[in-house]
C-alpha cells in the first residue's frame, strides 16, 4: 500500500488527481485542506479528509504521519513559507518523496513576446513561487517540482514537457494534463526525480494563451 498525503486536496488540479486515484487498489489518500466542503463530492472510499492549513505544524505532522509521497497541491504569496513547512514535516516524519507545483516563468524561461506579457501579468506573484523551487531544490528531499503553462479547464490530456534550464514551450494547458503527470508519478515514484518540469500543451506557442 502506497500513502500519499495531498495538500491543498480542494484545489483544481487535486480534483482530477484524486478522481483518477479514488478507489486504486494499492493507493491509500489523505486529503488535506483548510475547508473540507471545498471537496469536489464525497471523499473516495480510500481516502480520509484531514482539515488543516500547512502553516499550521500540528495538523500537517499528524497528517504526514506514515506517508509515502507528498503532492502539494498549494498556491499564495506565502507559497515559499508553505514549502519550508511542508520540507521541515517531511523531514521530521522520514518521508522523502514530494511532487510541488510551481508555475511557468520562475526562471525566466518563458521565450519572446509571451515571456514578456507573462513577467507583466505575473511577474510579482512569481518571486515567492521562485523561493520555493530554491528551497525545495536545496532540501535534499526526492523531489518533482512542476511548472504548468496557463491554466485551462478542457477535458483532455494533451502535454508536453520542458526540462530546466530549457526554453518554456506553449502557453497553456489543461490542468487534466497536469493531473495525468502527476498520477503517473504517483504511480512510478521514481519517475522525473529531482527534476523541475515545465508542462505546456503542444502547439499553443503564441503571443498569450487563447483565452486571453
Ligand atoms: N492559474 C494559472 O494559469 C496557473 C498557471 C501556472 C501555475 N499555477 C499554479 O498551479 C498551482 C495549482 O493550480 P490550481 O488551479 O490547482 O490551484 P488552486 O485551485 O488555487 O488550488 C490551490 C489550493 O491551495 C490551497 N492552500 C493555499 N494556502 C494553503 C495553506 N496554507 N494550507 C492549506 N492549503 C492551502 C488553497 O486552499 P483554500 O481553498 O483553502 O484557499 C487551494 O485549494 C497553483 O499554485 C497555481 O498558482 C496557476
Amino acid at each position: 500500500m502506497s500513502s500519499v498525503l495531498v495538500l491543498g486536496a480542494g484545489g483544481q488540479i487535486a480534483r482530477w488527481v484524486i478522481e483518477r486515484l479514488g478507489g486504486t487498489k494499492g493507493i491509500g489518500l489523505t486529503l488535506f485542506l483548510r475547508h473540507a466542503r471545498k471537496l469536489r463530492g464525497k471523499a473516495p472510499a480510500n481516502a480520509r479528509v484531514v482539515e488543516g492549513d500547512v502553516l499550521k505544524g500540528v495538523s500537517l505532522a499528524e497528517a504526514m504521519e506514515g506517508q509515502d509521497l507528498v503532492y502539494a497541491n498549494l498556491t499564495g504569496g506565502d507559497i515559499d513559507a508553505q514549502a519550508k513547512s511542508v520540507i521541515a514535516a517531511m523531514k521530521k516524519a522520514g518521508v522523502e518523496r514530494l511532487i510541488f507545483i510551481t508555475s511557468l516563468g520562475i526562471y525566466d524561461e518563458v521565450p519572446g513576446k509571451f515571456g514578456k506579457w507573462n513577467k507583466q501579468m505575473i511577474g510579482e506573484e512569481l518571486k515567492p513561487f521562485r523561493r520555493a523551487a530554491d528551497i525545495i531544490e536545496a532540501s535534499g528531499l526526492e523531489y518533482t517540482i512542476l511548472r504548468p503553462a496557463w491554466l485551462q479547464d478542457e477535458d483532455e490530456v494533451n502535454y508536453e514537457i520542458t526540462e530546466k534550464g530549457q526554453p518554456f514551450k506553449g502557453t497553456e494547458v489543461s490542468r487534466k494534463s497536469v493531473a495525468d503527470l502527476i498520477v503517473r508519478i504517483i504511480h512510478s515514484p521514481k519517475l522525473h526525480l529531482r527534476a523541475n518540469l515545465g508542462v505546456d500543451k503542444p502547439g499553443t506557442e503564441g503571443d498569450k494563451p487563447s483565452f486571453y
